[in-house]
């Protein structure tokens, strides 16, 4: 798990080219990212989605001053339907939603949802904004094609999932670039084509 205050700087001046723009999180968890997120001040919107109802409330709580975010109980890929239909800025997506048992044991495994990078970026696929898609955690995903994979424990692991499978998900309109892939956990990065 990373957070977005690891690339602070690097993720200011994306922002600061970008313009008026929105935060997108999936897997907001406790915050350490989405807080930093409101508290940089640069985001004219922060929206986020949790699916752990404990979470998920302790946030809303946390929130509570701030008009401009917008938080929601959902999984991931219903959240992300919503917002890529209805918000107009320009968006800075940060998706981390995967394994929510890995944060609370008591929970089900979600199926299908447990890792649902995939089917998140094809529905990014399809805006025509001149998004930012960063996603965490490369390392889990235990493909050939994945030069960053690492050994990881057994309940965070990804085997179904390869590096040509998330490119082809999101798409010939955006690129991949590595340039935080030296953040411990991996973080990928992708560009819309201008
Ligand atoms: C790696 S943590 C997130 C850390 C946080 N994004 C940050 O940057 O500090 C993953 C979170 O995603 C949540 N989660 C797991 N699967 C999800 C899904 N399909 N949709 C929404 N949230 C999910 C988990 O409950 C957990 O809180």
């Amino acid at each position: 798990m990373s957070c977005i205050l690891l690339f602070k700087d690097w993720l200011l001046t994306e922002v600061s080219r970008i313009g008026h723009c929105c935060y997108v999180e999936t897997g907001f968890c406790d915050g350490t990212s989405l807080l930093p997120a409101v508290e940089f001040g640069v985001f004219d919107k922060i929206r986020g989605c949790e699916v752990r109802h404990s979470a998920y409330d302790i946030m809303v709580d946390r929130t509570l001053s701030f008009d401009n975010v917008f938080l929601s109980e959902k999984k991931s890929t219903d959240f992300l339907r919503e917002v890529c239909k209805k918000e107009k800025l320009p968006c800075v997506f940060w998706l981390d939603a995967h394994f929510q048992r890995h944060y609370d044991p008591s929970l089900p495994s979600m199926g299908k949802d447990d890792y649902p990078l995939v089917e998140e970026l094809s529905i990014i696929r399809e805006r025509n904004k001149p998004d930012l898609v960063l996603f965490d955690d490369l390392i889990i995903i235990q493909s050939e094609d994945n030069p960053y994979k690492r050994q990881v424990g057994e309940d965070v692991i990804v085997r179904n999932v390869s590096m040509a499978m998330l490119n082809d998900a999101i798409g010939d309109k955006f690129v991949p670039d590595h340039c935080l892939a030296h953040i411990d956990t991996g973080v990928m990065v992708y560009r819309r084509k201008q």
